[in-house]
This record gives C-alpha cells, sequence and structure tokens, in this order.
C-alpha cells in the first residue's frame, strides 16, 4: 500500500506515496511474541494437554488486511486433509542428523510474472 499523505508513524517519517509493506519475518521472529521463535517446536500451537489447536493472533500465514488470503478456509481444510492421509499411512521420524541452524539471507525482489524472451530474467533484486 502507498502513504495517502506526509506522516509520521513511531518518529518515522514517511512520505506521501511511499511504498509500505509489512514485515512479517520480523513479526515471525520477535522473541516477545514467541518463546525461541528459531526454534521448530510444533507444540507450541497447540493447547496444554496437546488436543486442540491455539489460534494465535500473531500467526498470519496468510498474510493480513484487505490483501490477505481468500482462500484461508479452504488451504486449512485442504492441508489439513493432506498432513492427515501422510500421517495415516507413513510412520515420519525426525532425522537428528540433519538438524542444521537455520541460516536466510534477504533480498527485496520483484520478479516479471510473463517473461517474452524465455530467458530467466530474475527482475529487480535487492540484497539487504
Ligand atoms: C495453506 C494454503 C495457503 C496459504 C498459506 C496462502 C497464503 C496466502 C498469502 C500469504 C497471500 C498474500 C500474498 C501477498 O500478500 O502477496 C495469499 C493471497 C491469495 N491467495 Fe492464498 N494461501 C493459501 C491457499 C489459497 C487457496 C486454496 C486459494 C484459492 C482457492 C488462495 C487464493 C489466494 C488469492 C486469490 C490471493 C490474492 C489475494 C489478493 O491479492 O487480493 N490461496 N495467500
Amino acid at each position: 500500500m502507498n502513504a495517502s499523505k506526509d506522516m509520521v508513524i513511531s518518529g518515522f517519517k514517511i512520505p506521501k506515496d511511499t511504498h509500505i509493506m509489512a514485515n512479517f519475518w520480523a513479526i515471525d521472529n520477535d522473541p516477545n511474541l514467541w518463546e525461541n521463535p528459531s526454534e521448530f517446536r510444533p507444540q507450541r500451537f497447540l493447547s496444554e494437554d496437546l488436543k486442540t489447536f491455539k489460534k494465535l493472533e500473531h500467526l498470519i500465514p496468510f498474510s493480513y488486511g484487505k490483501r490477505s488470503c481468500p482462500g484461508e478456509g479452504l488451504g486449512v481444510v485442504e492441508v489439513f486433509l493432506y498432513l492427515s492421509s501422510l500421517l495415516q499411512k507413513y510412520d515420519i521420524k525426525a532425522n537428528h542428523k540433519t538438524d542444521q541452524k537455520l541460516e536466510y539471507e534477504f533480498h527485496f525482489s520483484i520478479t516479471a510474472k510473463h517473461n517474452p524472451n524465455g530467458n530467466t530474467n530474475r527482475g529487480i533484486d535487492h540484497k539487504l
């Protein structure tokens, strides 16, 4: 979205027409919201007795606001059916030998949807 007028938010000057994007990575990795955010601990999304899902306000895989995912309801059902079918058929175990720390490289990019030349044009890509 674009700023409709010059404004100041939390001390930051935002000039009119500035393109503004929410930083979901910061929300997903905020230690004030998540205990040890980089730790793989699926049970953080479950109730104490591990029987029901917690609906966490800061869990936003379908984005937020007017352009959030209209397929959220279908997506949740699809993922549930897909995973529960797999878990019924297979016994899945973690391979602790490959338990490596995740590393990231941040980019801000825009990629062409259709490429008439057929080459691998990656569009505009700024490494941060
Ligand atoms: C687990 C499954 C899904 C996840 C995690 C997901 C996630 C998302 C996210 C994060 C966005 C926002 C993208 C952005 O801001 O650029 C989005 C947009 C969108 N999603 Fe999904 N989605 C899922 C399933 C679906 C399904 C099943 C449909 C349709 C049947 C769908 C249709 C759309 C559409 C049309 C948009 C664009 C909305 C707009 O720009 O106004 N999604 N989705």
